[in-house]
C-alpha cells in the first residue's frame, strides 16, 4: 500500500518513512523543503535501500496534490507538513493559520475528491495547555492554546473530526509529546535551522562545543527540582506509532472512524534530569546557566498512554538514556 507523507523530509516524517518501509508500505513524499534538507532523501534511500518518490511543493497547493493523486495510487496520507515554531507563531500567526490550517483543508478536500479515505494527523500535546491533573489522558480537557501554533493543532483536529462525520473518511490524530533522538544509523536525525528552540538539540550542540552554554528557562517551578517536566519520546518510537495508526485505519471497516491518541512514553523528566542523563552518556559536564522562565512554558505535562497501548497495540520502547545516546551520536556525526 502507498502512503503519501506530507513533510516527509522532516525530522519525524523521515523517521516514519523508515518504519513504514519496514512494515511493507511504500511512501511518497510531498515536501517544500522550507524546514528540511533534500539530503535527507539520499539518507532515506541509503537506509531503506530503494528509491523514494518525492514531489516538491506546498501541501496547500491543489495542483500538486491533484498531480500526486492522479499519478500515484495513494491508500492513505500521513500529514506532517506544518510550521511548528511556537515563538514564531506568536510573531506571525497568519503564516501558521495559512500553512497549518488552510493547507489541511485543501488536503482534506482533495482526499475526498480522489477518494483517499485514511488520514493520520500530526497533532501535539500542546492542545492540553497547562493540565490540571497528570498524566494527561485523551479525555483531559483541551485548554485554550498558549500560542497560535498550538491553536492550529486544535483547529485542525476539529476540522478533521467534522469532515469524518460528514464524509466517508477515517482519521486518527496523534498527540505527540516531545520527540528527541535520531535513527541509530545516524544517517537521519533532527536538523534544527539556526538556534534550536527545543531542549535536546541545544543540549547536544553545547555538548559538542558548537554553543557555549545552555540556558535553563527557570528552576522555580513546582516540580521535583524546580525545572519543567516533559515526556521525551524517541523519534523512532513516535514513527512506529504512525505505522500502528495506519494499520488500524486500513483495517477499520467503520468508514466514519475518528479518534485521538497520546503518543509519549508515559514518563515525565525534568530539564535537569535530561542534563544529568546527557552528562552521564557523554562523559562531560554540560555548561548551563539558570535563567528566568520562558513565556508560554507549562510546568509539567506527560502522557497517559494506556489508550495507544490497548487500541493501537503500540508503546514506546526506548528510555531517555537511549534517546539521548542516539541524539548525541547524531550530533557528533553531523559535526564530524
Ligand atoms: C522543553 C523544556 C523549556 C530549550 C515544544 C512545542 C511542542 C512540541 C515539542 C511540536 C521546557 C526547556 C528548552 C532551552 C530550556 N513541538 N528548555 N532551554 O516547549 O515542551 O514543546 O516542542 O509539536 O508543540 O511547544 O519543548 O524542547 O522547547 O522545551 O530550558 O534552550 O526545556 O523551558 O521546559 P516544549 P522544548
Amino acid at each position: 500500500m502507498n502512503i503519501l507523507v506530507t513533510g516527509g523530509a522532516g525530522f519525524i516524517g523521515s523517521h516514519t518513512i523508515v518504519e513504514l518501509q519496514k512494515a511493507g508500505y511504500q511512501s511518497i513524499i510531498l515536501d517544500n523543503f522550507t524546514n528540511s534538507e533534500k539530503s535527507v532523501l539520499q539518507g532515506l534511500e541509503t537506509i531503506i535501500g530503494s528509491k523514494i518518490v518525492c514531489y516538491e511543493g506546498n501541501c496547500g497547493d491543489a495542483a500538486i496534490l491533484n498531480k500526486i493523486f492522479s499519478e500515484q495510487k495513494i491508500d492513505g496520507v500521513i500529514h506532517f507538513a506544518a510550521s511548528k515554531a511556537v515563538g514564531e507563531s506568536v510573531e506571525n500567526p497568519l503564516k501558521y493559520y495559512h500553512n497549518n490550517v488552510s493547507a489541511t483543508v485543501t488536503l482534506l478536500e482533495l482526499m475526498l475528491v480522489n477518494k483517499v479515505s485514511n488520514l493520520v494527523f500530526s497533532s501535539s500535546c500542546t492542545v492540553y495547555g497547562e493540565p490540571d491533573a497528570l498524566p494527561v489522558t485523551e479525555n483531559t480537557p483541551v485548554k485554550p492554546a498558549n500560542s497560535p501554533y498550538g491553536n492550529t493543532k486544535q483547529i485542525c483536529e476539529e476540522i478533521i473530526r467534522d469532515t469524518v462525520k460528514a464524509n466517508q473518511i477515517k482519521a486518527i490524530s496523534l498527540r505527540y509529546f516531545n520527540p528527541i533522538g535520531a535513527h541509530e544509523s545516524a544517517i537521519i536525525g533532527e536538523l534544527p535551522k539556526g538556534t534550536p528552540a527545543n531542549l535536546v538539540p541545544f543540549v547536544t550542540q553545547v555538548g559538542i562545543g558548537q554553543r557555549a552554554e545552555l540556558q535553563v528557562f527557570g528552576d522555580d517551578y513546582d516540580t521535583v527540582d524546580g525545572t519543567c517536566v516533559r515526556d521525551y519520546i524517541h523519534v523512532v518510537d513516535l514513527a512506529a506509532a504512525h505505522v500502528a495508526a495506519v494499520d488500524l485505519l486500513v483495517k477499520n471497516s467503520d468508514l466514519k472512524y475518528y479518534d485521538t491518541f497520546n503518543i509519549g512514553t508515559g514518563r515525565g523528566n525534568t530539564v535537569l534530569e535530561v542534563i544529568r542523563t546527557f552528562e552521564e552518556i557523554s562523559g562531560n559536564a554540560l555548561n548551563y546557566r539558570i535563567m528566568p522562565r520562558r513565556e508560554g512554558d507549562v510546568t509539567a505535562v506527560y502522557a497517559d498512554v494506556t489508550k495507544a497501548e490497548k487500541e493501537l497495540g503500540w508503546s514506546a520502547k526506548k528510555s531517555l538514556k537511549e534517546s539521548l545516546t542516539d541524539a548525541w551520536r547524531w550530533q557528533k556525526k553531523i559535526c564530524s
